[in-house]
């Protein structure tokens, strides 16, 4: 799968998905990450990308025509591969979501800046808008980085088994069973017995209620 950002820290993302199951993902070649600099498309040669809003107000707003030629270098005159803006106001990011996203083979994420972008270019180019959550971030990087690592885990081979993330959490709708590992004892805690009594339906049977208890505690509203 191919990740394409239009961003003006590219350094933030390659920096971010260079790590752990990401940068491993990229080096097998699973999936790869294109950033692309909105700067390096600036209107000037002071590097300008933004101005003051018209109407007025505090901040800087991000112009449309340096996002625009960003966008334009990695489509041409081709059809385009989906648009997500990163925005607070977006459809915020589930795991049904990021399984829908993983299906693409590409996408491209537009990550936003100061008071936010020129709203023409969000007509013309957007297809998506997602948040990752009901507060404000400074800007979409954080947010494409997020979405990337929810997505690319789902990517097959991406992950080591292929079917390595079928228990967990949120992945069958409930929350993941608790997990243990040596010592059998930790500071007079002791690990479940049924863990080590090799019976693997009683360990199943086990695992489900847990699952399902800590839904029921945790995260009600995941139950209907
Ligand atoms: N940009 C700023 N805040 C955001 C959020 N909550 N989700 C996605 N993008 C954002």
């Amino acid at each position: 799968m191919i990740f394409n950002v239009l961003t003006l820290f590219p350094e933030m993302i390659n920096e971010a998905v260079s790590h752990s199951i990401m940068g491993r993902g990229i080096r097998s070649g699973h999936i790869s990450v294109n950033c692309v600099n909105i700067r390096d498309f600036a209107i000037n040669k002071h590097g300008q990308v933004d101005d003051s809003p018209y109407g007025g107000g505090a901040g800087m707003v991000m112009m449309a025509p340096p996002v625009y030629d960003a966008y334009k270098s990695i489509v041409g005159e081709g059809t385009s591969p989906p648009v997500i803006y990163l925005s607070p106001q977006g459809r915020v990011l589930t795991q049904k979501i990021a399984e829908e996203i993983a299906a693409l083979p590409e996408i491209i994420l537009l990550c936003g800046h100061y008071e936010g972008l020129d709203e023409r270019i969000i007509e013309e180019i957007v297809t998506e808008e997602i948040s990752i959550g009901d507060y404000v971030l400074t800007g979409g990087e954080p947010a494409a980085i997020v979405l990337m690592d929810a997505v690319s885990r789902l990517v097959p081979g991406v992950l080591g088994k292929a079917d390595s993330y079928k228990d967990e959490s949120f992945s069958d709708g409930l929350l993941e069973y608790p997990h243990y590992t040596r010592p059998p004892e930790f500071r007079g805690r002791m690990v479940p017995e049924v863990l080590t009594s090799g019976h693997h339906s009683n360990i199943e049977k086990w695992r489900q209620e847990q699952s399902l208890a800590r839904t029921k505690v945790k995260r009600p509203d995941l139950i209907v």
